[in-house]
């Protein structure tokens, strides 16, 4: 019996506080006007003290489980693809994200592709699903990207905005849902964009911090460059590896980090612009979660309906670039397991939390 695996739920983390460029035009040599025309970003959301990648990502993984009817106890995979992850090298924030859920025992990882990352989390959790590995996943891009940029460099800061977004993917035997992906990779552009320090390459020091090392590095016009080909480029790929064409494509959903980029991508492929899912303007630069929040978007407008094919198209740091071609299928079918009233998660998360703490005392104890 043939498996497919679809996106059940979706669900995203917006940050409050809005930052528009008139707020950045105080702070660095830079105007609203430069800021649109060359990048299409009027504003972008950045987070609270309190936020991180993994608070974000807990609040879309449940919205996105409970229009699934997902317990998040059933969860057995949970993938987070981050380019700022809370912590440098481990834990990963999927662990944070898994624990948070109380989706005991399942398996969780981060993957870094950077802002191609949620393609690669999405291709990976379905190719685990199909193989029968697991029945389900939570796919998860978090940023909290305000964190690693430097306010002083308007090279850069203009461009990122914190929020997150997330799937969940189920195994089902109804046609539909990730039908291809394709992943790429160039490490030769490695340095075209990058964070140098904090690495074992480069460890923390004072002369790394004093040098801001710490943050974002970017050759825009070289990235500029590798994303106008990438973009299509993998568009077209996807939709062949599916045995389809472009006429079969409802709608593309781009990541979201240069509205020139997107344009340059629709031309290219000769599709008109009205076929490319854009909010590049209120969010800015996301990195992993801007597709789920363009998606989640593209939902509530009824630009994306079930039955509509819909191919996501990524590409970031590293360099990497990569596409998933979907048949949208909404949050309808059956649930797989018994489904739960979404009041009860309530205590069912506090309960998980009471399960952490409990375990962390037991440690401290020596129990
Ligand atoms: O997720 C992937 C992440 N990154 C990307 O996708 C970035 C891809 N690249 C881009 O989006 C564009 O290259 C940028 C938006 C970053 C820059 O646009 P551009 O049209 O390629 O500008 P540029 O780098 O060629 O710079 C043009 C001028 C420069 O001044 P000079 O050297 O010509 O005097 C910059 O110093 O614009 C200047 N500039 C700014 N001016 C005002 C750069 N940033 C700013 C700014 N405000 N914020």
């Amino acid at each position: 019996m043939a498996r497919y695996v679809h996106i059940t739920g979706w669900g995203v983390a917006i940050p409050k506080k809005v930052v528009t460029n008139f707020d950045l035009a105080k702070i660095v040599d830079t105007s609203d006007e430069w800021i649109r025309t060359r990048t299409g970003i009027r504003e972008r959301r950045v987070a609270e003290e309190q936020e991180y990648p993994s608070t974000l990502g807990t609040q879309a993984a449940l919205q996105a489980l409970q229009m699934a009817g997902l317990h998040p106890r059933e969860v057995e995979l949970v993938i987070v693809a981050s380019s700022s992850p809370d912590y440098p090298f481990f834990p990963a924030t999927a662990c944070l994200i898994q624990d948070a859920l109380g989706a005991r025992g399942a398996a969780a990882f981060d993957i870094m592709a950077a802002c191609t990352g949620f393609i690669y989390g999405l291709s990976l959790a379905a190719a685990l699903i199909r193989t029968g590995q697991y029945d389900n996943a939570v796919v998860i891009g978090a940023e909290t990207l305000s964190r690693i940029v430097n306010w002083e460099d308007r090279n850069t800061c203009v461009l990122f905005g914190d929020g997150a977004g997330a799937f969940v993917l189920q195994a089902s035997e109804e046609p539909g849902g990730i039908l291809a992906s394709v992943m790429h990779s160039d490490g030769s552009g490695a340095e075209l964009l990058y964070l140098p320090a904090g690495g074992s390459r480069m460890p923390a020091s004072e002369e790394t911090v004093a040098k801001r090392l710490h943050t974002v590095r970017m050759n825009g016009r070289e990235v500029f460059r590798f994303a106008t080909r990438a973009m299509p480029q993998a568009v077209q790929e996807v939709v062949e590896k599916a045995g389809m064409t472009l006429e079969d494509i409802t709608l593309v959903i781009p990541h979201q980090a240069n509205r020139r980029i997107i344009e340059a991508a629709a031309r290219n492929l000769k599709m008109p612009i009205e076929r490319f899912v854009m909010n590049i303007d209120r969010f800015g630069n996301t990195s992993t979660a801007s597709i789920p929040l363009a998606t989640y978007e593209a939902v509530r407008q009824a630009r994306l309906r079930p039955g509509d094919r819909v191919v996501f198209v990524g590409f970031g740091a590293g360099l990497t670039w990569g596409a998933c071609l979907v048949e949208w299928t909404g949050p309808k079918l059956p649930p797989t397991r018994p489904r739960k009233p979404p009041r009860k998660w309530h205590w069912y998360l506090q309960l998980a939390r009471l399960r952490r703490l409990g375990r962390r005392l037991r440690r401290r104890l020596g129990l």
